[in-house]
């Protein structure tokens, strides 16, 4: 017997009040409007209020993705954070989401870092886990505050990043709505390109004695660009290939928000017009992990993902790493 359909059941979403505009952004850094939205196709992005916590709008997005899934929080026996801004080392943020739903349900929890790629990697290990039938409902959680993360004096990264948080409800397929296939890749020899450095400790030294430099986004944009439109581009095609799908049959593509140039190249290499890509960034800005799920939401509850719809979603983020899922629904 092969493993058993596996489908999203419901999906939810969540970002913080607080805006931030381009204009507001250019009275603290040297920048304008028309240079971000020109390079980049972002307007605004939302920042966490101070107690507003990754796993605080996580459990927003969850609470949602519960309730559209008809399941309460107590059907929940797994929970995958994706994340680089966990509230903390330790514990996970999955185990706090699980506190702040609620119930004592003793689901697993753990948080998964694979960057902007974090969801696609999230999605995969929580359909693999369901696939084994030891679990049942899987909560899977995109959840990024990167204005904790971001030098706010440097103006060629501040400007990209947002907050926020989506959310997905995994269970057993009803009807013919399913996750038909996964891909993750990466490239570890690309790892400096994007990274937040760690506090650095010399041999022998104990951290408290060492400098402790803030902890804060470093990209070599160009570089990141480039492999961005090659990796999304090598991920979307090879899935398609595996599952014997032309590119025209599907409906929606996710791509992940970071930039539009990168996006508007990625529909040329595939051949699939702009209409085909759902786009949020405009408002959000690049929400790392949180990226994905969130437009996921919105596509659905806008009414562009529609029952028996095929959606791709591709990935790419710092590691480098990327990938891509197909889903019916
Ligand atoms: N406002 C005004 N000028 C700026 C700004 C700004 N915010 N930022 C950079 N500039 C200047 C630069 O200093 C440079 O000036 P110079 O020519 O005098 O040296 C000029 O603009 C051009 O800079 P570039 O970096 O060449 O600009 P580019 O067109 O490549 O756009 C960008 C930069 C938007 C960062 C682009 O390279 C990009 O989007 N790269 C991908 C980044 C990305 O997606 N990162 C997220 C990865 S996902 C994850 O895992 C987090």
């Amino acid at each position: 017997m092969g493993s058993p359909a596996i489908a999203i059941l419901g999906t939810g979403s969540y970002t913080p009040s607080r805006i931030l505009t381009n204009e507001e952004l250019s009275q603290q850094v040297e920048t304008s409007d028309e240079w971000i939205f020109s390079r980049t196709g972002i307007r605004e992005r939302h920042i966490a209020a101070k107690d507003e916590t990754t796993s605080h709008m996580a459990a927003a997005a969850a609470r949602i993705a519960i309730a559209d899934a008809g399941l309460t929080a107590a059907d929940i026996d797994l929970i995958i954070v994706a994340t680089v801004t966990p509230d903390m080392p330790m514990p996970s943020t999955a185990c706090f989401v699980q506190a702040h739903l609620g119930v004592l349900s003793h689901a697993a929890c753990f948080d998964l870092n694979a960057a902007c790629s974090g969801f696609i990697y999230a999605l995969d290990t929580a359909w693999a886990m369901l696939g084994s039938s030891r679990y049942r409902h899987a909560l899977v959680i995109g959840a990024e505050r990167m204005s904790t993360v971001v030098d706010w004096k440097d103006r060629t990264t501040c400007v990209l990043f947002g907050d926020g948080a989506g959310a997905v409800v995994l269970g057993p397929a009803r009807g013919t709505a399913q996750i038909i296939g996964t891909k993750l890749y990466a490239e570890g020899a690309h790892a400096h390109l994007l990274c937040i450095p760690e506090k650095k400790c010399a041999p022998g030294e104990i951290a408290a004695d060492a400098p402790q430099p803030p902890r804060t986004i470093t990209m070599k944009g160009r570089e990141i660009f480039k492999n961005a439109v090659r990796e999304m581009e090598q991920a979307a095609r090879e899935i398609l290939d595996h599952h014997q799908i032309d590119a025209a049959a599907i409906n929606c593509v996710i791509p992940h928000q970071a930039n539009l140039r990168i996006i508007a190249a990625i529909g040329q290499h595939l051949n699939l017009p702009p209409e085909r890509f759902f786009v949020n960034l405009e408002r959000y800005g690049n929400t790392s992990a949180a990226s994905i799920p969130l437009a996921l939401d919105e596509a659905r509850s806008t009414g562009r993902i529609k029952p028996g719809d095929t959606t791709l979603l591709i990935a790419f983020g710092a590691g480098l790493t990327y990938g891509s899922a197909l889903v019916r629904w």
